[in-house]
């Protein structure tokens, strides 16, 4: 016996309709966005991932050499890949570019409930638009998504990396070091960080801030702490919220935070994370936000924001909350009875599959009794007895399974009674 790799996980058909269903959703309203699909490599150079987040990246990536040696990865995540395929073949697409991709991702973690080596993500992006109306836009997708798989216990936290930035003024590394700190919560390693850089009286007021979480309210509040830094950030998140509620957003959908810091190291504007709380520790079921790629990739500089939702989660929300609808059961299972049937079984088998039925047949030659279990285990509306006398007769029997209820019907009204 051989078991699947630690963190990954098999997905039987009861799994896949969960997945499938939310996956559809999202896709669904995606496209009623106007967003357009497209997809990119499961594996990309090594160096694409670690252009941006330096080489300590690589130790949370499926890293490797092909038998050619040449450095590859595992895709962690779809942003990095698309805004690469943007730089390179897609910027003379009409702007804003609004692209989505569905797919698996893969990360060396330490795996747990929620928590996968190889996990599935739900991703948009807007590429070139006008910073606010492009994240006022892919907000509302993230929340509309949430609503359309219909989960009710989701909120949507909104910061901002430019105001936290501005009141850190040291160099991009060093910044990075503290964003580090601030997104795991560790205050200890903030401290000591700050102390290096010599300003260790920042210490307070991050504190102070990264705990302010609520209404519009909240910025006039985080505002009084940052003092003069971030006074752009704060009148630009109002904003937002002024375009969120013009989309129909309630305000219970979303709250300002001041300690969503992100642990990717792109996001410079704008960034947001979602957590359905029934998840227990891997509550987060999305993330995103503005973010500054397309340079690094040669591309000039344009807006860029998206988010991705993690597919795996959604799925275990939307079971929690009982919101996912059972897939379209099969309209009927056809019985031949008697090898001689079998040939005009499958003759009616293919015309109602053509009419667009789903229908299914008995392929073990199992008797009439045995075939109805086999029905009603795998949930199909009817069963439709051929036996010899019947066809020749130019006959069906077609058994209502929930009710048990047969009827003779003439074969060439048999799709009309499939469909009542
Ligand atoms: P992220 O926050 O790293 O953002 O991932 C998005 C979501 O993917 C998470 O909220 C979580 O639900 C899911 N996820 C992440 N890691 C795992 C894992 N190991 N197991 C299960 N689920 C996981 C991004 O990936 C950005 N690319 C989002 C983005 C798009 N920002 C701008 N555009």
């Amino acid at each position: 016996m051989f078991e699947r790799p630690r963190g990954t996980n098999d997905w039987g058909p009861e799994d896949m309709t969960k997945r499938r269903f939310v996956e559809s959703r999202f896709i669904q309203r995606a496209e009623s966005f106007g967003f357009r699909e497209v997809s990119t490599p499961t594996f990309e150079s090594l160096d694409l991932f670690t252009a941006k987040s330096g080489p300590a990246i690589v130790r949370e990536l499926y890293a490797f050499k092909d038998q050619g040696g040449r450095d590859l990865a595992l895709r962690p995540e779809f942003t990095t890949s698309i805004l690469r395929f943007y730089a390179s073949s897609l910027r003379s697409l009409p702007k804003p570019l609004k692209v989505y991709m569905t797919g698996n991702a893969f990360r060396y973690e330490e795996p747990q409930k929620g928590r996968y080596r190889e996990f599935h993500q739900l991703n948009a992006e807007i590429l070139g638009g006008a910073p606010l109306s492009s994240d006022a836009e892919v907000l509302a997708l993230a929340i509309e998504t949430m609503r359309a798989i219909g989960l009710k216990q989701v909120k949507a936290r909104i910061g901002h990396l430019g105001i936290l930035r501005s009141f850190l003024p040291f160099k991009p590394a060093d910044q990075a070091i503290l964003l580090h700190a601030l997104d795991k919560r560790n205050l200890e390693m903030l401290d000591a960080e700050l102390a290096r850089l010599g300003q260790k009286d920042l210490s307070a007021p991050l504190g102070e801030l990264i705990q302010l979480s609520g209404d519009v309210s909240v910025l006039k509040e985080a505002e009084k702490v940052l003092g003069r830094a971030g006074k752009e950030g704060f009148g630009y998140l109002r904003d937002l919220a002024g375009l969120l509620a013009a989309y129909g957003i309630s305000a219970s959908d979303f709250a300002f935070d001041m300690g969503v810091v992100r642990g990717l190291d792109y996001y410079t504007g704008m960034v947001f994370e979602i957590d359905s709380p029934n998840l227990g520790a891997e509550k987060q079921v999305g993330g995103g936000g503005a973010y500054d790629l397309a340079e690094i990739f040669g591309g000039e500089p344009i807006a860029q924001t998206g988010f991705a939702l993690g597919l795996d989660r959604l799925a275990m929300a939307a079971e929690a909350e009982g919101t996912i609808e059972p897939s379209r059961p099969l309209d009927a299972y056809i019985v031949p009875i008697g090898d001689a049937a079998r040939t005009k079984a499958v003759q009616i088998l293919t015309s109602l599959r053509e009419a667009g039925f789903g229908v299914d047949i008995d392929l073990v030659g199992r008797g009439p009794s045995k075939n109805l279990d086999y029905a009603n285990a795998i949930g199909a509306r009817y069963a439709v007895l051929l036996g010899e006398r019947e066809l020749k007769a130019g006959h069906a029997t077609v058994r209502e399974m929930a009710t048990g209820v047969q009827r003779e019907i003439a074969l060439a009204d048999l799709a009309d009674s499939l469909l009542g």
